[in-house]
């Protein structure tokens, strides 16, 4: 029995569902720091450039994922981001997940969404003021549907589908950009650094 062990190890090794984090987002996860370093153009555009996938079975169960959610709480509201959102991308992470400041609840809550689609834009475009973390000094218009239909998974796993609507709407538009790599200087009329203003 006891030389059949590593036999079971190794069954029980390729047995094991696929998935999970890599070593890499696993790195950027553990980093001590509470806030967390927040990629820029155009250093980071291999990162900022490319489509997140969705989190899978084990990563949403994990305990890695709320740390990740806890962290990137911490860096879109530290007074030296004072973000609206933030989208994993933005810390490194592909994968489809984002906080966002709830300007249509009560105490206007920063809450996080994962494995998140807009299914639908609605209603009329009009242009407004932009900014991004991952983009500093910059400020564009961009022109944003009105409201948007929106599905996702809370951070307990529970599928919602939504209706948002306003400046919480665009800033949802912004977020899920970021998770097909698309940045709001792609769809502005127009871009001006802050000396410029
Ligand atoms: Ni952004």
């Amino acid at each position: 029995m006891k030389s059949l062990l590593p036999f079971l190890f190794l069954l029980a090794t390729a047995c094991a569902p696929r998935g999970g984090w890599t070593s890499a987002e696993k790195a950027i996860i553990d980093q001590p720091d509470s806030v967390m370093h927040v990629y820029t153009m155009p250093g980071d555009s291999a990162v900022l450039r490319a489509v997140s996938t969705d989190l899978g079975e084990r990563e949403l169960a994990s305990e890695e994922l709320k740390t990740l959610l806890a962290k990137m709480l911490r860096t879109v509201t530290d007074p030296s981001q004072d973000g609206v959102g933030i989208a994993a991308p933005q810390v490194g992470i592909n994968r489809r997940i984002v906080c966002v400041m709830r300007y249509d609840k009560p105490g206007e809550p920063f809450e996080s969404f994962l494995n998140i689609r807009i299914d639908s834009l609605i209603g009329p475009v009009s242009p407004g003021p932009e900014g991004c973390l991952s983009l500093p000094g910059l400020y564009g218009i961009v022109p944003r549907h009105q409201a948007a239909q929106i599905s996702y998974l809370t951070p307990d796993g529970k599928p919602v589908t939504e209706r948002v609507e306003g400046y919480t709407a665009i800033i949802f538009q912004h977020e899920c950009d970021h998770l097909d790599g698309i940045l709001y200087t792609d769809r502005a009329d127009s871009v001006w650094t802050f000396n410029n203003f």
